[in-house]
């Protein structure tokens, strides 16, 4: 017989474990502390790690922890414009940074990416520090904290550089490869889900913490993206039957502003997969499109992101619940929750990661099941009022997290194998586990990172 407040207090044990501490302070937490794996960066605190530790402590009372968090990456963030490309650009914030003790000094060194394996970068570091600073906002009351001017700099550097004019024009993101938690070569450059779901959500907090001036340019530029990107998401990304129907007659080559195929989506590129997967009831957001291309790919945490965040409409949101009560044994199965479905396998697999060891079929970014992304789904289940699949979810979790030591991801078809390469004791495994549980408890403080239905659409003849 499990006993889960035991359980519980063992994670929280573990999570104050992992906390790093400057000048004092403590300013994040290491990504794993397992004693037993090559540290390689699992010793440095990621931003989009902390972000799942920091909501726990805004909602356990630890504000203190997420405030200096805030303060100490708004100091790594590159701030001067450069035109040298070996510089991050300017708004940009690292994807870790590590606290460096020397006989004589204490130091802070931030990763922008340029000693991560293959060099990516963080495009979604930015972005979640503003929905981690609107939370801290939200859980404080203390909007005083993000009108600081150097905050609105931060945050204004941080939206120039997403919403700047740059080579392509539509509203979404246009990223490399491995630019968000998937961090490895893994056909996700374009415009992923994840990143538009992010950069969405970032802008609907901006909305809320830009100080109110007269007339300010940038939080027109803000209001209109919105808009644009709810009807670039909600209509083109979006998949169901009733779009399958439509994508499957598709006509190639239209020119012209009346074209029906926007990206001249070929319909002999729907996978079998798909038309077999996709069931009678429910639907999803693809994975990415862009000219030529529609990944049909199921990607979990920009589609849970886009229903926490209203990105969805409230019936999208409806149907992505839907299909993975539908489909939970495929996402869900022996550990919540599959990064993405299906994996890439054969010469997909060769072709599109490269041959990468890692990411075999079914592990790691491949068809993994990350646990950290349980919190995600359990604030899905709450904002669309489906609590049983959330709890249900959450026992999956109760029952292995602490007997396997907390893994980074799970392998399989079902997540029954402890990830090959996985770190023990990963914290945001840990956080993860702990949110859901806190969000199931306490589901009003789901608004610390939840908005309101978004009606606001601007048509975007592409
Ligand atoms: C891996 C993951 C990445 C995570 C990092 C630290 O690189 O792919 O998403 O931030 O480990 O846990």
């Amino acid at each position: 017989m499990l006993d889960y407040q035991a359980s519980i207090d063992k994670a929280y044990q573990t999570l104050a474990d992992s906390l790093i501490y400057y000048q004092g302070r403590p300013v994040g937490n290491v990504a794993a502390c397992d004693r037993k794996s090559e540290a390689l960066n699992y010793d440095q605190c990621f931003i989009r790690d902390f972000v799942s530790s920091g909501l726990v402590f805004l909602i356990t009372g630890k504000t203190d922890i997420v405030r200096n968090f805030l303060e100490v990456t708004l100091t790594l963030q590159s701030q001067e414009p450069k035109m040298d490309c070996f510089k991050p650009g300017c708004g940009l914030m690292p994807a870790s940074f590590k606290v460096v003790t020397t006989d004589t000094e204490e130091k802070i060194i931030a990763d922008f990416g340029e000693h991560a394996i293959a060099r990516v970068a963080p495009i979604d570091s930015s972005l979640w520090w503003i929905i981690l600073l609107r939370a801290y906002v939200k859980a404080t009351g203390d909007m005083d904290f993000a009108h600081q001017p150097e905050f609105q700099q931060g945050m204004r550097l941080i939206l120039h550089l997403c919403l700047e004019s740059r080579f392509d024009m539509f509203p979404t993101l246009l990223v490399p490869d491995g630019a968000f938690m998937i961090d490895r070569r893994m056909g996700v450059y374009g415009y992923p889900l994840e990143i538009q779901a992010l950069f969405y959500t970032a802008l609907r907090c901006a909305e809320e913490l830009l100080l109110p001036l007269p007339s300010d340019p940038m939080r027109q530029a803000v209001e209109e993206r919105i808009g644009h990107l709810n009807y670039h998401i909600r209509s083109y990304y979006w998949l169901d039957m009733a779009r399958l129907n439509e994508i499957y007659r598709y006509k190639g080559e239209e020119f012209g502003i009346t074209a029906e195929n926007k990206f001249n989506i070929y319909a002999t590129s729907i996978p079998s997969w798909f038309i077999n997967w996709l069931p009678d009831v429910g639907g999803y957001f693809a994975g990415n499109i862009g000219p030529g291309l529609m990944d049909f790919r199921f990607f979990s945490l920009g589609n849970l992101v886009a229903i926490i965040s209203s990105l969805a409409m409230n019936d999208q949101a409806e149907s992505i619940m839907n299909l993975i009560a539908a489909r939970w044994d495929d996402l869900i199965g022996k550990m919540p929750m599959k990064i993405c479905f299906p994996a890439l396998e054969n010469r997909d697999w060769e072709i599109i990661t490269g041959f990468d060891p890692k990411n075999i079929p079914w592990s790691y970014h491949n068809g993994g099941s990350w646990p950290v992304l349980l919190w995600a789904l359990v604030a899905a289940c709450i904002k669309t009022q489906h609590i049983d699949l959330g709890k249900r979810a959450l026992a999956i979790a109760y029952g292995r997290l602490q007997h396997d030591e907390y893994p980074e991801y799970y392998d399989g078809r079902r997540g029954r194998l402890i990830g090959k390469e996985a770190r023990r004791y990963q914290t945001w495994t840990i956080a993860g586990f702990l949110l859901a549980y806190e969000l199931l408890n306490h589901p009003e403080q789901l608004d610390l990172i939840s908005f309101p239905e978004d009606y606001r659409t601007i048509t975007c003849e592409i």
